[in-house]
């Protein structure tokens, strides 16, 4: 048996689920594909995963312009396709059609602290850098709590996404966390637990009380950490007593809402034509489906090393961005004689462009292949999306059935 099925085995055992979504920002560019598309291909034979279009969160940012929303998310739908998400494999939805993470997001809404939302890092990042957007909204503001509740609707394990959003799945943690507090205790476990506290014993009670305290309001590790080590070092008090402090100081009794992990993506740097970081603002990518034609009348044209102005000036592959290219698409043998022949001017810039191009332009065209029935026949479309819904749905159902239930909020 491979190593890889031998980790699909264990990965299906575990029974973790993955989950991630993606703003429907229209056609996706190779540093998408590279930053996030092409982990979600490999994770989808390995776990039970969940992608989504995440049109709502579009509307966090972008409140006026949606009349090319439609547009956007078949794009992005298209691209997926033909990147290789696979939906007889993964389930692939679009949010809005699953209502449930808007109803999911509402209840977290009422046991959500504002400073929790107000010191996510990009809220006041987002703020500062689109300021010729309207971000003072409730929604904007709201935006990574609606993200808490994607992850946990579907009570994912793990969440695959690059560094920029690990702070959101941290706010996921701790919303569970709260939530699980406040709902997802036995009847008198909160009675158990406090005779429990009593029993570590005078000071030690106290401490553990603070501690507690402290951990709850504000998050602090430190303050878990030395909670956690009061109780396992206490050999005065019963296993059972023992489980029941650990869980009221996470807060966690009965576990409804298990706690997402992140799933850190080593993503590769891709650069843009103009040398910065492909990206659809800059005006500087290269599309997943780009004409075969463009691609290489773009890259003939893309940023080198600046210091090498003529043919005969050497360069330095470590200063210009067709060498990164080159560490993504080119085997060993390929990289060295590109950074031997540009330090010796050995080569010209075209040159050492070719066979970049050669492997972009054909992995451009497997995905303009792929994506060819779908451009075709837009109903294939609708109907991935359709079913994507109903499986969602049937996952996000369960868990708002114990959500509501947890809650009291069960009509029948
Ligand atoms: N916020 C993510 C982004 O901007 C997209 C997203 C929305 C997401 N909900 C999610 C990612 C849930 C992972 C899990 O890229
Ligand atoms: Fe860049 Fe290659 Fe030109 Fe060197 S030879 S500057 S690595 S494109």
């Amino acid at each position: 048996m491979s190593i890889d099925s031998n980790l699909a085995m264990s990965a299906t055992a575990s029974g973790g689920r993955v989950l991630s979504g993606m703003r429907p920002t229209g056609r996706l560019h190779l540093g998408n594909y590279h930053g996030a598309l092409r982990n979600w291909v490999q994770l989808q034979y390995r776990y039970e995963c969940f992608f989504f279009i995440a049109d709502w969160h579009m509307l966090t940012t972008g409140y006026e312009d949606t009349a090319r929303l439609p547009e956007f998310v078949r794009e992005v739908l298209i691209d997926w396709l033909a990147a290789g998400l696979n939906p007889g494999v993964a389930t692939l939805f679009i949010q809005s059609h699953v209502p449930e993470h808007a109803e999911l997001h509402l209840l977290l809404s009422m046991i959500t602290p504002l400073g929790w939302l107000e010191r996510v890092p990009s809220y006041k990042d987002q703020q500062e850098q689109l300021k010729e957007k309207d971000l003072a909204t409730y929604g904007f503001l709201g935006y990574p709590l609606l993200q808490s509740a994607d992850i946990l609707v579907y009570r994912a394990a793990h969440v695959p996404v690059g560094e920029d959003q690990v702070a959101h799945v941290e706010l996921t943690r701790e919303a569970a966390r709260r939530f699980n507090h406040v709902f997802g205790r036995e009847p008198d476990f909160e009675e158990k637990a406090e005779r429990a506290v009593k029993s570590l014993g005078g000071r030690n009670t106290t401490l553990y009380r603070q501690l507690r305290r402290r951990f709850q309001e504000t998050g602090e590790r430190e303050a878990r950490e030395r909670a956690r080590a009061l109780v396992q070092s206490n050999n005065r008090i019963t296993v059972a007593d023992r489980e029941r402090l650990l869980g009221y100081l996470e807060g966690t009794g009965v576990t409804i809402l298990p706690e997402p992990q992140v799933l850190l993506t080593e993503t590769p740097k891709v650069p843009g034509l103009d040398g910065r970081k492909m990206s659809k603002s800059y005006g500087n990518t290269i599309e997943l489906r780009e004409e075969p034609e463009s691609v290489t009348r773009k890259l003939r044209a893309m940023q080198t090393d600046p210091a090498r102005v003529r043919r005969t000036d050497p360069g330095d592959p470590d200063k210009c961005p067709v060498f990164e290219l080159h560490k993504i698409y080119s085997d060993e043998t390929t990289r060295k004689w590109a950074a031997e022949g540009c330090r010796s001017a050995g080569i010209g810039c075209l040159d050492c462009k070719q066979p970049v191009i050669d492997k972009i332009v054909a992995e451009v065209t497997e995905m303009r292949r792929r994506a060819q029935e779908y451009v075709e026949n837009p109903e294939l479309l609708r109907d991935i999306v359709a079913e994507g819904a109903e499986k969602a749905r049937e996952a996000a159902r369960e868990t708002l059935e114990e959500v509501r239930r947890a809650m009291h909020l069960r009509a029948d």
